[in-house]
């Protein structure tokens, strides 16, 4: 058995890891151990299998061995070149997300009232829709119909590009990677890295900026608004936090995956009077609906549903024996659960065509039909809890803290202070100001997921801590999100984390000094805050003091965020190293090189506090260069 103590922060994980393995029950830690030494060559990026004359893999530990593939293809064409479909893949997944919810908006007009008709209006504004003389619902459906042109259009650049600075627009003109339209993009980095394609690690490196641009400034940016649109701007409110928000006397139904649109309509059914009674009937008191992954920061955002946990904490949710359902749609969904699940009484239920695991019950969410759908999936769930057998176990672990930091939320928290000094509103002067002053240093992304080379939370909380401590304000989505709102770092009392200049800002503004920004396609929402403040101030976003962190990363979504914040000027420190470092070429142009380019580049370092250290010292040149 493994010591759990190692591996994470998180007092619950280690609870129910506990009784995982005093029940025979294998997680992800287990696998990861029985998984080792893990291939080097994969390790590296050295491993090609794009044809079937190979797999080819490339000899870098000794003067023996290959040093080509038997195409020819070099380490450099070989490591750049898997780094660019990870890329496209990760891409490809936000993207398709934003194109499911920009369908769902076009079914949904006519049916349902959109939930926030201004930023629809905007959105038609930016995008030369006219609006006199049509209808919220009409104009939905030209809204819905442009998102989905996005996706496949003949001519022209992605429209969203518009939001960032106009430097930044000039720079990717002039570097040949802004990007057309999102599904080209990525079929071409599978073209160009097909065998015999592309061999130039830095064109195939431009490709793969290209499609991650696409899924930032495209797919990702077309799903935030448009679920926005359809289901509510967030707003700052609180909830609760980690495994402890199951309740022993309720039918417990985690809602585990991505996209919005199942979520919304299984939170609505659980609602529902009939199944309530039904539930009840059953002999429990109620139905508690939580969120795992993304969805929980989809629905906690949207409905203050409390946040069960992160991507390493699914399958110890069901080892609670508590969970009656876990239903899920796309992404970082754990094959495993199914085998987790079998041990158990809980019904993992899969609901997208895209998504279907052995062992499941398969119930496709369609969302024209959404709520009666949902109301079959949860009568399933009420209907198992009589079947709970075995010890059930719901650890007495659970922190509170305050979400919902979109772009809007925060302009209206700024225009608080803004208005007390007689300020024109609607700005981010005040956010400025103190970034100016020097109050506040700075501002730093905490984003991506778990990995089971970094211990688990710990290095999400640890890095957040030590900029705090430097007066450098934190804002977060996806599995980061959940690791910092379980540390507590979502509360006020979490000032005292801060230095004196960023206590003071929290407490001026009201708020906690790590700001929930929703999930993994919301990094558009801070794409589109650092627009504003790069606008406001005349600069472009490399300019800012601000930088990215992805300390646990795992997923190719990852790298393609990744990709497009370098793009878009971020300096990016990664906890676990992409797999590249068997090209040296490869590496120094992606941790290095590409600065001088785009205004970005890779870090790689895996100690939360030495990665704290880089940073500071980053925002610190860049304050110096901006003579603040
Ligand atoms: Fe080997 Fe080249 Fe085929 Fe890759 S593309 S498997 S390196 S022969
Ligand atoms: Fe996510």
């Amino acid at each position: 058995m493994i010591n759990c103590e190692l591996f994470t922060c998180d007092a619950a994980t280690k609870k129910l890891y506990e009784k995982a393995k005093k029940e025979r029950i294998d997680t992800v830690w287990d696998r990861a151990l029985a998984m080792q030494p893990q291939c080097g060559f994969g390790e590296m990026g050295l491993c090609c299998t794009n044809c079937s004359m190979g797999p080819c893999r490339i000899v870098k530990v000794s003067d023996d061995g290959p040093k080509a593939g038997i195409c020819g293809a070099t380490e450099d064409t070989i490591a750049s070149r898997n780094f660019a479909r990870a890329v496209a893949a990760g891409s490809a997944a936000h993207s398709d997300h934003g194109r499911d919810i920009a369908l769902a908006l076009y079914h949904a007009t006519g049916k349902i009232r959109v939930k926030d008709e201004e930023k629809l209006f905007k959105i038609a504004g930016e995008w030369g829709i006219a609006v006199e003389g049509k209808d919220a619902s009409r104009i939905a459906r030209e809204v819905a119909e442009k998102a989905l042109s996005e996706f496949g259009k003949i001519f022209g650049k992605l429209l969203f590009l518009k939001r960032a600075p106009h430097k930044r627009q000039n720079l990717w003109d002039e570097l040949g990677v802004a990007p057309e339209a999102i599904d080209r993009e990525i079929v071409e980095v599978l073209h160009s890295t097909h065998m015999g394609s592309d061999a130039d690690y830095r064109n195939i490196i431009r490709q793969a900026i290209r499609a991650a641009l696409s899924d930032g400034w495209g797919g990702s940016m077309i799903g935030t608004e448009l679920s926005d649109v359809l289901f509510g701007t967030p707003v700052p409110r609180k909830v609760e936090a980690n495994l402890g928000v199951l309740k022993k006397e309720c039918v417990n139904i985690v809602v585990h995956g991505h996209e919005p649109t199942l979520s919304e309509a299984i939170v609505m059914a659980a609602r529902d009077p009939e199944l309530l009674e039904l539930a009840k009937k059953q002999g429990a008191e109620g139905i508690n609906v939580v969120g795992m992954c993304c969805t929980g920061n989809e629905i906690a955002m949207r409905h203050g549903i409390p946040m069960a946990g992160d991507f390493f904490q699914q399958e110890l949710a069901i080892v609670t024996g508590a969970v009656e359902a876990m239903i899920v749609d796309v992404q970082c969904i754990m094959p495993s659960l199914a085998t987790v699940a079998k041990c158990y009484h809980t019904k993992l239920i899969t609901t997208s065509p895209k998504a279907k695991v052995p062992g499941a019950i398969h119930m496709e969410f369609d969302e024209q039909k959404g709520l009666d759908i949902a109301k079959r999936i949860v009568k399933e769930a009420v209907m198992n809890f009589k079947n709970r057998k075995g010890e059930v176990y719901i650890p007495d672990v659970k922190s509170e803290g305050e979400i919902g930091y979109s772009l809007e939320a925060i302009i209206k928290i700024l225009d608080r202070v803004t208005n007390s000094f007689a300020h024109p509103s609607g700005t981010v002067k005040p956010l400025v100001d103190a970034i100016k002053s020097g109050v506040l240093r700075g501002a730093v992304a905490i984003v991506g997921c778990n990995n089971h080379k970094q211990p688990h939370n710990s290095c999400h909380v640890t890095l957040a801590k030590e900029l705090l401590r430097r007066d450098i304000l934190v804002v977060t989505t996806g599995c980061g999100a959940h690791s910092c709102i379980k540390a507590g770092l979502m509360s006020k009392e979490a000032r005292k984390y801060c230095g004196k200049g960023l206590a003071t800002v929290c407490e001026l503004l009201d708020i906690p000094p790590v700001l929930h920004m929703g999930s993994c396609v919301d990094i558009s929402r801070i794409l589109v805050l650092l627009s504003e403040v790069a606008n406001y101030m005349g600069v472009d976003i490399s300019d800012l003091p601000v930088a990215a962190a992805a300390p646990e990363w795992m997923s190719e979504k990852a790298q393609s965020i990744g990709l497009y914040a370098v793009a878009s000027g971020i300096y990016v420190v990664l906890g676990v190293s992409p797999a590249v470092t068997g090209s040296e070429n490869v590496t120094n142009y992606l941790t290095k090189d590409l600065e001088s380019v785009l205004g970005g580049r890779f870090e790689i370092e895996k100690d939360p506090v030495k990665a704290a250290e880089k940073i500071a010292v980053h925002i610190e040149n860049k304050r110096k260069r901006l003579g603040i």
